[in-house]
């Protein structure tokens, strides 16, 4: 069998892509994803992300990248010439790893299915489908457009076309029970290849089921079914042998996310288009940068200055030390005690850890990493909180 990834020294350097429009908005969604009446001029777009890549390969020369990452919105609505051109641009501007992973999400319908060999074609070599739920009543209740039945056409179709797929479900949606996710989950492995992204509701600040929410009409699970959706998941994905390697992330051994692992890890990465956020390193430090979120906007200030970043600033330690805590803890490897001291120009607080031990949140592996236990992972955002004060 193979290995994890193994953690290294050099977390990586990735380039992700943001396509900001939909066909429709999702009542839970809170990223970036915009609808428009008329069809977006894709090519004045396309030149616009050339321009920006162009501008953060300045600022990143000598990289070589491991990953590329088109995430949206809806990305699978872009034609396959354009994330040709999008590869081509970057195959030009840096050096690329001989086994970049070059991930696409995709919703599954057959229109976007249809195009899956065309980005084959393109470059693309991993899928990531927003399949959400497997039945009909529940998708039209997320505000989906495609059908349980459409979905498992798409998944099939990733899986003839490419040797990475995955796709995301979301569970503890509304009236759901702990024995219907089940059966659900048990359903989706028989479809999943050896990648799955499972995400438990949530609801977002600014969104319809916010509203929804606070008018008493969404019934979701209280904190203890909170829990036991969790657990649920995590006996039947460790069953199933794809045990999760990041909070809501499943996956075989050495079949992890390359470009996500490059988040959690606290690598490098740039992000072009409209909202897209990078980390990258340069000689005083870490820069945290992050583009104008509105499409049209993002459009005309590219067209004028030649990138849109609104955000560009040196982040201190501190920062740097809570965002590596933030990221790496996720992480069911851990992370590295003497990184964060060289990242957080701080050692982590030993009295702290020692009663987290204690408590059975955190566990130190034999390896010498820090590590979210599998009773502290439902508390994740607490047990950071702990160790980031
Ligand atoms: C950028 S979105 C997906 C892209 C694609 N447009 C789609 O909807 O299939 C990434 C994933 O985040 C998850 N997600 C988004 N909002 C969520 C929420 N409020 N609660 C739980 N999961 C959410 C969904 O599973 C979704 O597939
Ligand atoms: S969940 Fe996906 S399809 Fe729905 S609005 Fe968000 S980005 Fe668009």
């Amino acid at each position: 069998m193979a290995n994890r990834i193994p953690p290294t020294s050099d977390p990586g350097f990735g380039i992700y892509v943001h396509w900001p429009f939909c066909l429709s908005k999702c009542p839970y969604c809170d990223f970036n994803s915009h609808v428009r009446a008329e069809p977006v001029d894709e090519k004045r777009f396309i030149a616009a992300f050339k321009a920006e890549l162009a501008h953060r390969a300045g600022l990143t020369k000598g990289r070589k990248v491991r990953s590329v990452f088109f995430g949206g919105g809806t990305p699978s609505l872009m034609k396959a010439e354009s994330v040709a051109a999008i590869l081509d641009a970057i195959d030009g501007f840096w050096a690329v790893e001989p086994d970049v992973e070059v991930t696409l999400e995709a919703n599954p319908s057959s229109v976007e299915a249809g195009r899956f060999r065309d980005y084959r074609t393109a470059g693309v070599n991993r899928v990531s489908i927003g399949v959400q739920a497997l039945n009909d009543v529940d998708l039209k209740q997320l505000g989906r457009l495609h059908t349980a039945a459409e979905a498992r056409a798409a998944v099939d179709v990733a899986a003839k076309t490419f040797a990475r797929y995955s796709f995301d479900l979301i569970y503890g949606r509304q009236q759901q029970s702990v024995a219907a996710w089940r059966s659900e989950l048990q359903t989706a492995l028989t479809w999943a290849g050896e990648h799955l992204s499972l995400y438990q509701l949530t609801v977002e600040p600014d969104t319809i089921f916010e509203r929804l929410n606070l008018a008493g009409k969404l019934v979701l699970p209280n904190a203890d079914q909170s829990r036991a959706f969790w657990d649920a998941t995590q006996e039947i994905m460790n069953a199933a042998g794809l045990p999760a390697y990041e909070i809501s992330n499943h996956a075989r051994a050495g079949a992890e996310s390359r470009h996500n692992l490059i988040y959690w890890r606290y690598g490098e990465y740039v992000g072009v288009g409209p909202g897209a956020h990078g980390r990258i390193m340069v000689p005083k430090g870490r820069r945290a940068q992050a583009t104008e979120r509105h499409p049209e906007m993002w459009l005309t200030v590219v067209e004028t200055d030649g990138h849109a970043l609104i955000e560009d600033e040196m982040l201190s330690h501190e920062e740097q030390g809570d965002e590596f805590l933030l990221m790496g803890l996720r992480l069911a490897e851990g992370i590295e005690p003497a990184r964060f001291e060289a990242v957080a120009g701080r050692s982590l607080d030993s009295a702290r850890i020692s009663s987290l031990i204690a408590e059975g949140m955190v566990e130190m592996t034999p390896q010498g990493r820090l590590r979210v236990s599998p009773e502290g992972f439902p508390l994740l955002d607490a047990v950071v909180a702990d160790l980031a004060a």
